[in-house]
Formats: C-alpha cells, sequence, structure tokens
C-alpha cells in the first residue's frame, strides 16, 4: 500500500492505491487562507498538522487493514511557501503563501541582478520564496534573525511525519536558490538573500528515500512494517505524475484556482523572458516547463461572490456546446499575472459591458478570458521550444463542459479528459513513493491515465476565436497603461 499526500491551498487530501495502482480510497479536510491586507495570503502550519492528522486518523479507521500494510507516503503540496523555522524546529511566523504578492519590490530588485535569471532560470516573482524571505528581512528583522531553516510547506509536513529537515528538486526550483540545470543549491543566490547553505534543508529527487515514518505514528495508525517517506514534489510536478506526463510532447492544463498549462522536457531550457516558469520535474533528469495565470477558477468564484450565484449555477447558464466567442471580453488579472506578463500591479477588466449583458454573458467571457490567458500561456511555451501533442485537463474548472471546450478551440489543441482527473497530485505523489518502494523504473509506473472524454477543437470556429484572440491581445498593453 503506498499514501499520496497532497497540501492544497485550501485542503490537504489523503489518498491511499496499492502496488497494482488500484485507488482503495481517500480523505480530504479543508482549510482558510488569511488575508490580513491586499495582496497578502498567509497560513498557520498548525492547521496542515491538524488536517493531516485528521486525514490520516480518519484512512486509518475506514481502510485499517490497508493502513497496516502502508510502505510508503509521497508528499505534495503548493509552492513557494516560506515555513520559518527557528533553532529548536519552531514555526517562527504564518507561512507566506504563493499567491502573497506583498515582496513584489524586493522581488523586482532580486530580478534586477541578472545572476538570479542565468542560476535559478526563471524570473524572481514575487510569489517565489526568496523575495518572501528579503521582505521579512526588511518589515520583521526579529523574526529574520531567528531562521534556522527555511522549508516549502509540504517539506514542513515532513518534518512533522519524520523529522527530517529535506526538500526535493521540483519544489525546491520555485525558491528562486535553486541551481536548476545541476540540480543542487547555489550557495551563491542564498547568500544573496542573506542566508547560508546550512539554512535550506538537503535536497534529494522526488523518487528518492529521504527518511522513515516516525514510530509514534506508525503506533497511532497501526502500521505494521517500516513506511518509507519519499522527496515527493510540488503540486504541478505531481499532478504531471499522475497523469504520465513525464517527456517531451506531454502537457496538461489545469484549472484550479490558479491555471496552469505545463509541457514536460526532456532536458532544461530555461527561457526568463518568456515569464515562462522551468522548473525539475520529480524524476531525475527531467524538467518541465509552465506558464502560470493567477486566477482561473477563482475568476469564475469571484464572480460567484458578486452574482450571489453559486459557481456551478453560472456555469449551468452558457451552453454545453459553444459556438464562437462573445463581443464581451474579460481580462482574468484579478490578482495581477504571472505568465506572460509578470506584473503584480495590473488588475483585470471586463471590456465591451452593454446593458442587456447578463449573468450568463458574464460567465461565457470569464470562461473565454481564462481560455485567451491560457493562449497567451500556450504562445509562450512555443518560444521555448516546447511542443504540447498530448494535452490533458485537471481540475475543478473540467466539470464545465462549455469552458473545456472553448479551450479546446481557443489554443486550438485537442484536450483528454482523464477518467480520475481529480485525483491529480496526490495520485502522482503515491506514485513516486511506488517506485521507491518497489524499486521500479519511473517509466513503469507514471503511466498515461485512461480517458474518459476526448474534445477535438471545432475548426469551422477556428478563424472567429483566432479574431477574438487579436482582440483579447489588446486589451493588456491598454490597461497596464490606465494604471
Ligand atoms: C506554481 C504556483 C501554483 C501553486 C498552487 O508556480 O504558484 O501552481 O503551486 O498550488
Amino acid at each position: 500500500m503506498y499514501l499520496g499526500l497532497d497540501l492544497g491551498t485550501s485542503g490537504l487530501k489523503g489518498l491511499l492505491i496499492s502496488e497494482n495502482q488500484e485507488l482503495i480510497g481517500s480523505a480530504e479536510i479543508s482549510y482558510g487562507v488569511e488575508n490580513f491586507a491586499t495582496g497578502w495570503s498567509e497560513q498557520n502550519p498548525e492547521d496542515w498538522i491538524k488536517a493531516c492528522e485528521s486525514v490520516m486518523n480518519s484512512l486509518s479507521s475506514r481502510f485499517s487493514s490497508q493502513v497496516s500494510a502502508l510502505r510508503g507516503i509521497g508528499i505534495s503540496g503548493q509552492m513557494h511557501g516560506a515555513t520559518l523555522l527557528d533553532k529548536d524546529g519552531k514555526v517562527i511566523r504564518s507561512c507566506i503563501l504563493w499567491n502573497d504578492t506583498r515582496s513584489f519590490d524586493q522581488a523586482q530588485k532580486m530580478d534586477d541582478n541578472g545572476v538570479f535569471r542565468e542560476v535559478s532560470g526563471n524570473i524572481v516573482f514575487p510569489g517565489f520564496t526568496a523575495p518572501k524571505i528579503s521582505w521579512i528581512k526588511e518589515h520583521e528583522p526579529n523574526n529574520f534573525k531567528k531562521i534556522a531553516k527555511v522549508l516549502l510547506p509540504k517539506d514542513y509536513l515532513r518534518f512533522w511525519l519524520t523529522g527530517d529537515l529535506i526538500s526535493e528538486m521540483s519544489d525546491a526550483s520555485g525558491t528562486s536558490w535553486l541551481n536548476l540545470k545541476n540540480r543542487y543549491w547555489s550557495e551563491q543566490l542564498i547568500n544573496l538573500s542573506g542566508l547560508n547553505v546550512e539554512q535550506m534543508p538537503k535536497l534529494i529527487e522526488g523518487s528518492e528515500v529521504g527518511g522513515l515514518l516516525k514510530r509514534k505514528f506508525k503506533q497511532q495508525w497501526n502500521i505494521l512494517g517500516d513506511v518509507v517517506v519519499v522527496g515527493g514534489a510540488g503540486d504541478n510536478a505531481a499532478a504531471a505524475c499522475g497523469c504520465g506526463v513525464m517527456s517531451e510532447g506531454q502537457g496538461f492544463v489545469s484549472l484550479g484556482t490558479s491555471g496552469v498549462l505545463l509541457a514536460a522536457r526532456d532536458g532544461c531550457f530555461p527561457s526568463p523572458e518568456t515569464a515562462v516558469h522551468t522548473f525539475c520535474h520529480a524524476v531525475p533528469h527531467k524538467w518541465y516547463q509552465m506558464g502560470v495565470i493567477l486566477a482561473a477558477t477563482d475568476s469564475l468564484n469571484w464572480l460567484s461572490k458578486i452574482s450571489g450565484k453559486m459557481p456551478a449555477e453560472l456555469a449551468s447558464l452558457v451552453p454545453e456546446e459553444p459556438n464562437g466567442p462573445t463581443k464581451l471580453k474579460f481580462a482574468p488579472y484579478l490578482a495581477g499575472e504571472r505568465t506572460p506578463h509578470n506584473d503584480s500591479i495590473t488588475r483585470g477588466a471586463f471590456i465591451g459591458l452593454d446593458i442587456g449583458h447578463d449573468n450568463s454573458i458574464l460567465t461565457q467571457a470569464v470562461f473565454e478570458g481564462v481560455a485567451f490567458a491560457l493562449k497567451e500561456n500556450l504562445s509562450a511555451l512555443k518560444k521555448t521550444g516546447a511542443k504540447i501533442e498530448k494535452l490533458y485537463a485537471l481540475g475543478g474548472g473540467v466539470q464545465s463542459n462549455f469552458w473545456l471546450r472553448t479551450i479546446a478551440n481557443i489554443l486550438n489543441l485537442t484536450v483528454l479528459l482523464p477518467k480520475k482527473g481529480e485525483l491529480g497530485a496526490a495520485l502522482g505523489a503515491a506514485r513516486l513513493a511506488l517506485i521507491a518502494g518497489e524499486g521500479a523504473s519511473p517509466e513503469e509506473i507514471i503511466t498515461e491515465p485512461s480517458v474518459d472524454k476526448v474534445i477535438e477543437p471545432n475548426s469551422r470556429l477556428e478563424a472567429v476565436y483566432d479574431d477574438a484572440y487579436q482582440v483579447f491581445k489588446k486589451i493588456y498593453p491598454s490597461i497596464k497603461e490606465l494604471k
């Protein structure tokens, strides 16, 4: 038996699979995000621990014989957050999350020093870990002085489970401190943040064993043998492992809080000027590239909040089958944007509102606006040399047929909906544990899923969507001017 734990932004999920990758069961607990000021986003690491303990208690009571036979755990999680520990291993302050943009000044300054892009292969985005530490250094010097270790969220969970201070390549790629090509901490970049390498956890690969589950937890959950805990992965690398996206030509689009268009790469081809993220994959000798938009389902959630209608109700207002774009355009920059604009100041817009427009047109425009933003990500990815021949669709947004078909039409790509797409990152994490536990190769375990639906782009509509995309592309430069 193998377990995948996924420490998400809105909750923690545990998924049990057998050696043959049969799904045994899952449990999930939600928690909140605290927004003390505009652009701020924090979580108390204690909430992750409580959620993990409840998830494990629930799994061990519902699937007791299977949990007793547990052999390995893989952990995946939201990336970039800074979890700071003092010399006694105590958390110093709440974790500043990936979607917190308070450190945009610090990020800009670091990014201006070209060495960060050169070594880490990426723009220093305000969401990344290093600028958060610079913010703390400037605004909370007493907390900064206490830092003994900087952990990523899922690695704090590992620390609780095993007592080991370990991270792995895929999550470390989003700190701005990793030497991306050679897969080790860059002392130079860490020193530029006023820290030293001893303040970083040890680095391993995602499919490598990093430690053993503590004895007290084996007793608590009635587990019989030793349980290895592997490196695991940042959530996007883990989701890629969950749907077999590991090599050139394979990709996925994820419609979660944020939107991701990801392409697996057989080599390291950083291209920071495109604002595409280039990160190590969770298995050795592989990388991936992705465009990230900050508000995908969050755009629909925002419309839901202001219209007073639940997201599913809004989604039911549009037809199943799209029949060309609406004139109303939506720019989804509700929290600024990462790819391709790298802009934490500009905000979103509706352009072309008419007195006759209602919730159904607004919803259609939101779905299309996110799809157009993903198309801009696709063209940024193409500039890096990445190709997407097979595109899986993942995340909560896949429940809308209209949205999926709109994405297929706008990206002009066939979209594949996996049968158990919602398992995503937790399944990928469990697979990483399975590789180590069974001594298998990544290729044997990280296979492509069976497909529920194949959505082909509608060639009849290609030209009208393309015209609408040309209009969409003009929105960002115009609203940027107005800020
Ligand atoms: C990736 C990113 C998000 C978070 C969300 O760079 O910031 O996908 O990992 O969980």
